[in-house]
């Protein structure tokens, strides 16, 4: 089990009633997910089902067509009053974003990777920069690795310095999408465990994921999204162990491989 979090806190973020569509298809039919402060919600659900279009309307990567988003108890977004690209940059920097894909400048080196932003968009200096960065590949164990380039790094290891990357932005919430699918798996236990950590030690985090075991351990609160809608949520062991809707069960059996 995550470690439980001090007490009630203040909701985070709050999407109500998300609506997007890409053309006549109905992605995300209103969709509600409400995240407190150092609370990690997983969220699983089948390919297509409209997981990662989800994540990206969180943070304007797309725009959603309907409902609201509040941040820190600030209305950000709703349908009525679209949001300004240099709003939707400023809510970008705030939110760290950890996809599938690393996507790391191949020609620099891990260091390199981790300081970049830090120095362009939030105007440190290089000395602060690379003495942030090197604190945060030592978080994500790859103090050894510093001058690597992605090329000479394992999958894991590319994915825990996109981790320390995004953390370098000191974002308010990290949001995970599928992070460890395209690692072999005897690498993804050490992503696994950043996350982890990061979740335990308070971090706002959403991860979609098929990783239940990590779900398990990680999560404070599980939804399934199937069809555009959350069909069912609750804590991990209602998700895993004693699902109330039968499409869930039949998802989480299927991926399961207890069918
Ligand atoms: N930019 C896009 N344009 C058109 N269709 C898209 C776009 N992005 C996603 N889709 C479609 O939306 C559906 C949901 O995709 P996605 O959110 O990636 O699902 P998931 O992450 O759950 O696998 C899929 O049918 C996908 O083909
Ligand atoms: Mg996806």
């Amino acid at each position: 089990m995550k470690t439980p979090n001090n007490g009630p806190s203040e909701v985070l973020l709050a999407a109500q009633g998300i609506r997007k569509s890409y053309g006549h298809l109905e992605i995300l039919r209103g969709i509600d997910l409400n995240l407190g402060t150092g609370e990690h919600v997983s969220i699983i659900g089948p390919s297509g089902s409209g997981k990662s279009t989800l994540i990206r309307c969180l943070n304007f990567l797309e725009m959603p067509d309907g409902g609201s988003i509040d941040f820190g108890g600030k209305r950000i977004w709703d349908e009525k009053s679209p949001i300004k690209e240099a709003d939707s940059r400023a809510h970008r920097t705030k939110v760290g974003m950890v996809f599938q894909s690393f996507n790391l400048f191949a020609t620099h080196t891990a260091l390199q990777n981790v300081s970049i932003a830090q120095v362009h968009t939030l105007g440190r200096s290089r000395k602060a920069a690379d003495d942030r960065s090197r604190e945060l590949l030592d978080q994500v164990g790859l103090s050894e690795h510093l001058d690597k380039h992605p090329g000479q790094l394992s999958g894991g290891q590319q994915q825990r310095v996109a981790i320390a990357r995004a953390l370098a932005m000191d974002p308010e919430i990290m949001l995970f999408d599928e992070p460890t699918s395209a690692i072999d798996p005897e690498m993804r236990v050490e992503v696994l465990r950043v996350m982890k950590d990061l979740a335990n030690g308070g971090m706002t985090m959403i991860s979609v994921t098929h990783e239940f075991n990590f779900a398990r351990d990680a999560a404070d609160r599980v939804l399934f999204l199937a069809g555009g809608l959350i069909v069912e949520e609750g804590t991990p062991d209602e998700i895993f162990s004693a699902p109330k809707q039968e499409r869930t069960q039949q998802f989480v059996n299927a991926v399961s491989g207890i069918v």
